[in-house]
């Protein structure tokens, strides 16, 4: 019997990248995320190893309608990869519409307890399982304009951390993946859809591609289960660690 990998947010990124690489690998492989025409994209290539599952992650009744629902071959997880997430916003807490802030909050924080307090139950009585979670560099160091957006990824990942107090004693293990800088749409969300501007985010560094991720993800999923990759931090080379930003009038630089 092949491996279960569910992976949430599949239609674009990381999710898709690591989607596509477990497939390859012989898993099956849940997808889901909000644009159905790109999971009937995927189903297409991918064939009768994937099961889209179109639904908002912070849609409670809906995770769980949808995780008590699979079919048998897709019903004994062994991975469950938190990945959707969302970055809106970009201004300050004062400033920012609200409605943005608090869908980061029902997406990135809500979104992750829902899929865990569905498919982790079915993992402990199986005697065997693994929670990835998808955490992100900016949830160590304050940055210009991410705020609820990395405090949101904070809450993931100490969540991470309480989840292997939850369950230490069983067999299943937790990863917190913690990167920086990725190209993928994901910037388009916070520029409103401005492809340009997003693009800006990546000039010049060398990002570190979906590929990258997933394969630290099978990386990660394939180790020894005698032991745990607890959290694995990946920037690009270019990138070094955050400091506190000064402010100085006249400015002259950090
Ligand atoms: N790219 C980076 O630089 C970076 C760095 C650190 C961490 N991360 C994290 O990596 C994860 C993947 O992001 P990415 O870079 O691959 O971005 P992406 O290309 O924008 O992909 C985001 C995925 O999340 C899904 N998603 C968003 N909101 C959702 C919702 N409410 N319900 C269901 N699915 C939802 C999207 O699917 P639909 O739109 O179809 O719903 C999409 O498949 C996110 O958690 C992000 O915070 C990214």
């Amino acid at each position: 019997m092949s491996h279960v990998i569910c992976i949430t947010g599949v239609t674009s990124g990381i999710g898709k990248a690591t989607a596509l690489l477990f497939a390859a690998k012989g898993w099956k492989v849940i997808g889901t995320g909000r644009r159905k025409d790109r999971l009937d994209e995927l189903h297409n290539h991918m064939g009768d190893a994937f099961l889209p599952l179109a639904f908002d992650v912070s849609d409670r009744d809906a995770v769980f309608e949808n995780f008590s629902n699979l079919p048998a071959e897709f019903s004994a997880i062994d991975v469950l990869f938190n990945n959707a997430g969302i970055s809106l916003a970009g201004k300050p807490v004062h400033e920012a519409d609200m409605d943005d802030l608090e869908t980061m909050v029902k997406t990135n924080i809500n979104g992750v307890l829902y899929c865990c307090r569905a498919v982790i139950p079915g993992m402990v009585q199986r005697g065997h399982g693994h929670v990835v979670t998808m955490g992100s560099y900016s949830a160590t160091w304050p940055n210009p304009g991410t705020n609820v957006y990395s405090a949101s990824k904070a809450f993931v990942q100490l969540l991470t951390y309480d989840l292997r107090e939850d369950l230490v004693g069983t067999p299943i293990r937790t990863t917190c993946i913690i990167p920086s800088v990725t190209q993928t749409e994901f910037p388009l969300a916070r520029m409103k859809g401005d492809v340009e501007k997003a693009a800006k985010r990546f000039e010049n560094l060398d990002p570190i591609q979906p590929s990258d991720i997933a394969d630290t993800v099978w990386w990660a999923v394939n180790t020894p289960e005698r032991l745990t990759v607890n959290e694995i931090r990946i920037t690009p080379t270019r990138q070094t660690y955050g400091a506190a930003r000064m402010y100085r009038e006249p400015y002259i630089g950090d």
